[in-house]
Order: structure tokens, then C-alpha cells, then sequence
């Protein structure tokens, strides 16, 4: 199941090759192919695709394992290497979110079936306000992810537990 989310973590934004929109559908199909060109079972096969058809805010629910481990995985990515584009506005909010991200980590706390997101975010560069206002939809679905495999999800950010 790990070496399944793993690949479904890879493969699952394979979709933008075609367009933004609709890109986790897109991707699931892409991925079909390449998937039965290498030889994968068909049980292990409908694991991935269900997984990145399954990742978007728009339409995706945690239908089996490897789709919630896919959606905490790319739900709680934020970082400050992600804002590479020096095109975009210091204006842009996501821009200024993924900048002020200093340090993202995605703790799972076996013992106690916890999955926390722990950010230390620069709120010289974005105020906390600003990360729910673009992530909030994104730590629902986490949280939904996490309850899926009978975990609770918890967020952390400057050491305050927020959710
Ligand atoms: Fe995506």
C-alpha cells in the first residue's frame, strides 16, 4: 500500500500535461496506460487511478487508502520552495503563503493515530489569516483523509495547535 502511494504521489499531477482543468481525471487516465505498459495488476492499478482521480479539491474523497494517503501528502504540501516562479507577483497570495512557509512537516504520530501538520510560517511575509484563506478547503479534505484511516488530523502552526 505505501509503494502504491507512492506512486500515485508521482504520477498524480501527470494530468497538467493536458490541461489545469479536470488534470486529476486526466492524470488517472494517463496513468492507466503507463501503468499497464509496466506491468502492473489490475487490483493495483485501480488503487493508483482511483487515488489521482481522486485528489482535487473540486471532487476528490478518500475512496481507499491510497487516495487519503495521496490527498495528506498533497493537501498539506506548502513550503517556501514551491513559490519558484519570480514572474508572479509578491502580491499573489499563494506566492506569499508557500514563501512564508519556512518549515512543513506531516508528523504521524503511530501510537496515537495522529497525523499533524506542523508549519512554522514568517508572519512578516503572511499573516496565519492568510494560509486558511487559500488552505482551509484543503485541511477539510485532510481532515476527512485522516478520519478515513481512523486517525485524527491535527494542525500546528508556530507551535499553536490550530486544529
Ligand atoms: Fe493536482
Amino acid at each position: 500500500m505505501q509503494e502504491l502511494a507512492g506512486i500515485a504521489g508521482y504520477m498524480h499531477d501527470i494530468g497538467n500535461v493536458i490541461s489545469r482543468c479536470g488534470h486529476g481525471q486526466s492524470a488517472a487516465l494517463i496513468a492507466m496506460r503507463l501503468l499497464k505498459d509496466m506491468g502492473t495488476t489490475p487490483e493495483e492499478t485501480a488503487l493508483i487511478i482511483s487515488a489521482i482521480g481522486n485528489h482535487e479539491e473540486e471532487s476528490g474523497d478518500p475512496v481507499n487508502p491510497v487516495a487519503a494517503a495521496l490527498i495528506l501528502a498533497d493537501k498539506s504540501d506548502v513550503h517556501k520552495t514551491r513559490a519558484r516562479n519570480r514572474n508572479i507577483s509578491k502580491d499573489d497570495i499563494h506566492y506569499r503563503v508557500n514563501s512564508a512557509a519556512k518549515r512543513s512537516f506531516l508528523k504521524v504520530i503511530k501510537d496515537k493515530r495522529t497525523i499533524s501538520l506542523q508549519l512554522i510560517i514568517d508572519t512578516r511575509v503572511s499573516k496565519v489569516m492568510e494560509y486558511f484563506e487559500i488552505f482551509i478547503s484543503r485541511m477539510l479534505m485532510c481532515k476527512n483523509a485522516a478520519t478515513y484511516l481512523n486517525c485524527t488530523f491535527e494542525l500546528i502552526i508556530n507551535n499553536r495547535k490550530l486544529l
